[in-house]
């Protein structure tokens, strides 16, 4: 997908320079700062799988999605007063909100422009029911913040919006490419929003386990933020009277006070909750397999299938 992704690359940033100053530095400077580009490399590799040639409209979808997917993280950084991504000073800490609430502004309706530039109301609608599910994932995900009782129904359910469909909607666009591929797309949806799911819980996961120097961004964030996790939602169940208030104290504090990442840790291993949580981060994996059964074989869709496993085994 190389030579592709960097077209997508080169295409967002044309996009960014289009735009009135600090839009192509505070742009650029969120984007150069990396980002495993992982929503873009699945949509040219479901557009390789289906055939699709001879045109750009791969290019053009992987971008919208990157910047959709980049005026996400620039707001949720917001919505988390969070300081570090991607190894630096995120946009608000170094813009400030005002004008990163305007950069993801911008970002997101660039991109819906460049979506309405093809045209195509189908794949449009697919992108605008993406969008507005992760912006109600969100939404649903700080209307629970700081419950110590969240379900790991609700907690799938937030995860579906406010991630996996944005990959479902990845897969699913070049389906749009041509009517020929139409008969595919409840296929590729399936494993998009299969591989999405695993996704976000191996995040959550990785926020426990491993380290700001790995991850760039700071770890045990999910809990100071007021945002209980698959891991804690499978151990809480079996932790003492105690080990729930000190949970919920984080939870509501913000801060770790008398406990520890260590300590944090220690409880969830005791009940083997980040093994449990991976676990269920596999069933997803092996769903989003199962669901490329009926897809032509090659290249891309051994790339597809081989996808999940380095969903898993990511350590940022
Ligand atoms: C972060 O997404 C937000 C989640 C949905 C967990 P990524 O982990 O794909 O972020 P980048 O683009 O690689 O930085
Ligand atoms: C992902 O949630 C945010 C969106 C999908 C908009 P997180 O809050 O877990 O993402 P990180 O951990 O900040 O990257
Ligand atoms: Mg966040
Ligand atoms: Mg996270």
């Amino acid at each position: 997908m190389r030579p592709r992704l960097d077209l997508v690359e080169r295409f967002i940033t044309l996009q960014l320079n289009s735009g009135p100053e600090p839009v192509p530095e505070a742009g650029a400077y969120v984007l150069e700062a990396g980002g495993k580009r992982l929503r873009p490399a699945i949509l040219l590799a479901t557009s390789r799988l289906l055939g699709y040639q001879g045109g750009d409209l791969d290019v053009r979808y992987g971008a919208i999605v990157e910047m959709i997917h980049t005026a996400s993280l620039v707001h949720d950084d917001i919505i988390d007063s969070a300081t570090v991504r991607r190894g630096r000073a995120t946009a608000n800490h170094r813009w400030g909100n005002q004008l990163t609430v305007l950069l993801g502004d911008w970002l997101y309706l660039r991109a819906i422009e460049l979506a309405l530039e093809v045209a195509d109301i189908p794949a449009m609608q697919t992108l605008s029911f993406a969008t507005t599910q992760m912006i109600e994932g969100e939404i649903l995900g700080l209307a629970l913040q700081g419950t110590g009782r969240l379900t790991r129904e609700q907690y799938l359910e937030i995860t579906r919006r406010k991630t996996a469909e944005l990959f479902a909607a990845a897969c699913a666009l070049p389906t749009h490419f041509s009517p020929a591929f139409a008969s595919y797309r409840p296929a590729l949806e399936e494993y998009g929003r299969n591989i999405g799911m695993c996704f976000q819980i191996v995040d959550d996961i990785l926020d426990i386990v491993s380290s700001q120097q790995r991850l760039g961004k700071p770890v045990f964030s999910d809990l100071l933020e007021g945002k209980l996790t698959l891991p804690f939602i499978l151990a809480l169940p079996h932790a003492t009277e105690g080990e729930r208030a000190v949970v919920e104290r984080v939870l509501i504090e913000g801060e770790l006070g008398s406990t520890t990442p260590e300590a944090l840790r220690e409880l969830l291993d005791r009940h083997g909750a980040v093994d449990e949580a991976r676990r269920v981060a596999d069933e997803f994996g092996v769903r989003a397999v199962a669901a490329l059964a009926s897809l032509p074989s090659g290249p891309a869709l051994d790339a597809l299938a081989a996808a999940p496993r380095f969903v898993v085994e990511r350590e940022f």
